[in-house]
């Protein structure tokens, strides 16, 4: 694409301009915006910037190794991998409340990053994927209303307490030119075109209590469930597609025994923007197959219900 390549030329001369030889850091999640803002920054500084990925333990099945595989190995990046599954898991021991997971692990998650980015020496700029619906976003938010249906959780205050100035080179984008972008920096289309992931992650798709026991299950049946999606050749076709763990367990039989395992709800929306959105019309045909493979390769569950809401009124996420 002859424009993305020019705009891509002009982002790197703009950073080299304002970055001169300081450090930069990048908070890398492994999503869409972070990862193109980190592989941008790369080719235009390389080895000036290092990227933190915090690990909070909420990430889907092989997440963590295929975004330090990709960076580190593939792309060379320095890349520290926050490992801290222990920290956020212990400090959410017992929590059901949504609104108070979104607070520890907002919380925590600038506590960490905060830790390890202090300890990079000489950085003096913070890199974040921000677009141009997030500038607009906040903006209208600070003079409209003040209704918080969810409190999102970003790095929002941090550049300032750690002293760092801002490069956010994705500003001007919207989300269909930042993946333009990606494609122009050989990002792979399987990353480009990869559904939204939330922040708090998996907490907020496992409501009630998170136990280590109940995300590896929902890891499982997810990992199974995308992989039904992909295989049916609809992937592209949906905003949005993951598997929520029910707080509660059912009695079903399977061979001769009695089961008593969780009940998992299905979820996959179309949307434009995330904020309205329609429930995917699966065939019966595909849900069927779906809740018969989740069962049968999944321990610990044993129902598969489908979520037909759109929203409003409900929201994507469970939580
Ligand atoms: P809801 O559930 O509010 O989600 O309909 C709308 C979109 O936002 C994502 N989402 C989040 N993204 N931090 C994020 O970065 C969060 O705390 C968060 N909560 C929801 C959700 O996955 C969907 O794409």
């Amino acid at each position: 694409d002859w424009t993305m390549d020019a705009y891509k030329e002009e982002a790197i001369r703009a950073i080299r301009a304002q970055v001169g030889d300081a450090h930069v850091i990048c908070g890398l999640s492994g999503g869409v915006d972070s990862s193109v803002t980190a592989v941008l920054l790369h080719e235009a500084i390389g080895d000036q910037l290092t990227c933190v990925f915090v690990d909070h333990g909420l990430l889907r099945q092989n997440e963590a190794e295929d975004v330090v595989r990709m960076f580190r190995d593939h792309y060379n990046m320095k890349l520290i991998h926050a490992d801290e599954a222990e920290l956020f898991l212990g400090e959410l021991d017992g929590v059901s409340d949504p609104e108070t997971k979104r607070k520890i692990i907002g919380r925590l998650f600038v506590d960490v990053f905060q830790k390890y980015a202090s300890e990079i020496e000489g950085a003096a700029f913070l890199a974040q994927g921000t677009l141009y619906p997030d500038v607009i976003e906040s903006v209208s938010f600070s003079g409209g209303p003040s209704v918080t249906i969810k409190s999102h959780h970003n790095v929002g205050g941090l550049p300032e307490k750690m002293g760092l100035k801002l490069v956010e080179p994705l500003r001007e984008l919207f989300k269909d030119e930042v993946r333009a972008l990606g494609h122009e920096l050989g990002l792979p289309a399987s990353f480009i075109g990869r559904h939204p992931f939330p922040g708090p992650g998996l907490a907020i798709r496992c409501p009630g209590e998170i136990t280590r026991e109940k995300l590896e299950i929902l890891r499982k049946a997810d990992a199974v469930y995308i992989d039904q999606i992909r295989k049916h050749g609809l992937y592209d076709e949906i905003w949005q597609a993951f598997v929520a763990i029910l707080p509660v367990r059912t009695v079903g039989v399977m061979g001769d025994g009695r089961t008593y395992d969780y009940a998992c709800a299905l979820r996959a929306v179309t949307s434009v923007d995330g904020m309205t959105a329609d429930y995917y019309p699966f065939s019966h045909e595909f849900l069927g197959e779906t809740a018969t493979r989740i069962i049968n390769e999944v321990p610990g569950i044993n129902r598969v219900t489908y979520d037909i809401t759109s929203k409003p009124p409900g929201t994507i996420e469970w939580e």
